[in-house]
């Protein structure tokens, strides 16, 4: 981020534009909104620009603008239709440290100008860094179509009433939630609709729940936050991330899904490596808890689906067991975004009948599954955490009868701009993963492929097998595919 947004108050400062034309017109339109002193000077102003000004404070300077012009100012604006001219004006402003825009030419300025959505007091600022001012454009459009006319005034009113509800209810989670009833339910509807009677009861009705309840009781929400990709959140995800007090947070979320929660939310790093100790598990637990009893809402934020070798159950009992209520909000598992990422159906009719998930983690090394199901023939699964044991699930595998051709597809950090897929074959396994460099987080998909489904592979997949059965002819005819070694 080159641009860093900030709010200016501009409130009885003096703003100077500096041109008479239509550049001009657009920048006094905007700032006669604000209440600051503006002052525009040129040699000669636009009918526009003396229509808006008549009437108003606004000072219009007919001369040509001198470095005097800049005393006091706390922002200019160059915006004459001379570029040497706005080039002198940006430059003396500089000289004085004086936050300088010119119109149209980002490089001469010292700040840009965003594309406004205004409902004052509520005003949103869009800006691209000057990349794209069109996508601006189109978010600005979206957000004003989205946004009442009259949200300023929820906003407004809000404003006027906050001594009040902050000396009624003097518990600051309590009056989050006194806050979050008023801004999200009836209050603001009643506002909206310019029903005064209803939107003053409903405000008492609130003040007087929060006089009279206790602190009120926090809770657990275990959330999928999926694989990585944001746009792979549930909307209930979005929602739980908003209101969430706490935020306790796995390995394996993308940073960038922590933008959905509020800023001022408590974020508590419980990452754990793959196979973890357990007493790690139990730290987890005690968080969640002592978190929730303060009245908290705890958002715990997992990679993928919480249910999937997710720990849920172990969180869910602890929680449970302390008397908070607890829910799970589901994701997208690192499989279902993996297979879909790269094209490949887990399932497919007569031929694909059985998908399983396994874990290739172990507290004890060895792994009971179910070898001789696996192997079978029509069977398919997904391989967590197997990378650093690849060699062991081919020996398990070939040595309860699968075939050494069985086709496998791994697929590295799915989802995300980094992602990688090989494909092999299942004698090729370990080989594939460490000549590839792959290391995880990555799913193992064992006995699936595009060529039995009718599909073509994705032009991205590196194959590390001569593997007929994989290929049926497609994968090897593909330019640019890395071959085997060794
Ligand atoms: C502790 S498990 C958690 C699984 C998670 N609950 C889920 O539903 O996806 C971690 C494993 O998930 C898999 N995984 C998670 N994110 C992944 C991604 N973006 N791409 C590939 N595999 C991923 C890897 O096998 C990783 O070792």
């Amino acid at each position: 981020m080159r641009y860093f947004p900030v709010f200016f108050d501009l409130d009885g400062r003096d703003v100077v534009i500096a041109g008479g034309g239509e550049k001009a017109l657009q920048k006094l339109r905007l700032l006669a909104k604000t209440t600051s002193r503006i002052r525009l000077v040129a040699e000669a102003f636009d009918a526009g620009i003396v229509a808006l000004a008549a009437g108003t404070d606004v000072v219009l300077e007919r001369r040509r603008f001198t470095t005097d012009d800049l005393a006091d100012a706390a922002m200019v604006f160059a915006a004459s239709d001379d570029a040497q001219a706005d080039r002198e004006v940006a430059a003396a402003a500089r000289a004085q440290g004086i936050p300088v825009n010119v119109v149209d030419a980002p490089a001469e300025s010292t700040f840009i100008m965003p594309a406004i959505v205004d409902r004052d007091p509520v005003v949103v600022a869009v800006g691209t860094e000057g990349a794209a001012p069109i996508l601006a454009r189109e978010i600005k459009a979206k957000i004003e179509a989205w946004l009442p006319a009259g949200f300023g005034r929820v906003a407004e009113r809000a404003r006027e009433m906050r001594r009040q509800v902050q000396e009624a209810v003097a518990d600051p989670v309590a009056r989050r939630r006194v806050w979050e009833s008023l801004l999200q339910g009836l209050w603001r509807s009643a506002v909206l609709s310019g029903d005064d009677d209803v939107a003053a009861r409903e405000l008492e009705r609130q003040l007087e729940a929060a006089r009279t309840e206790t602190r009120p009781a926090g809770s657990v929400s275990l959330i999928g936050c999926g694989p990585g990709e944001p746009d792979l959140l549930t909307l209930k995800a979005q929602q739980r991330l908003q209101e969430a007090d706490v935020l306790v947070v796995d390995r394996l979320v993308n940073p960038a899904i922590l933008e959905y929660a509020r800023r001022d939310a408590i974020r508590i790093d419980a990452g754990k490596e793959p196979e973890g100790p357990s007493a790690s598990q139990d730290e987890i637990n005690r968080i969640l808890v002592r978190e929730a009893l303060k009245g908290h809402r705890v958002a715990r934020l997992k990679g993928g689906d919480a249910f999937i070798f997710g720990r849920a159950a172990e969180e869910m009992t602890a929680v449970r067991a302390a008397g908070i209520p607890v829910e799970v909000v589901p994701g997208v598992t690192a499989a279902h975004a993996c297979a879909a990422s790269v094209g490949l159906p887990l399932t497919l009719r007569q031929k694909v009948r059985q998908f399983a998930v396994v874990t290739g983690a172990s507290a004890d090394g060895d792994l009971d599954l179910d070898w001789g199901a696996l192997a079978k023939p029509g069977q398919a699964f997904a391989i967590y955490m197997g990378v650093r044991r690849a060699g062991y699930f081919r020996d398990k595998l070939l040595g309860a009868g699968a075939g050494a051709e069985t086709p496998v597809v791994i697929v590295e950090n799915g989802s995300l701009p980094d992602e990688r897929v090989v494909a092999t074959r299942l004698a090729d396994l370990d080989r594939a993963i460490s000549q590839s460099g792959i290391k995880g987080p990555a799913i193992i998909f064992v006995g699936l492929d595009w060529a039995a489904a009718g599909l073509s592979a994705p032009g991205k997949v590196e194959i590390y097998a001569a593997a007929p059965t994989i290929t049926g002819g497609q994968l090897e005819s593909r330019a640019g595919v890395a071959s085997p070694q060794g």
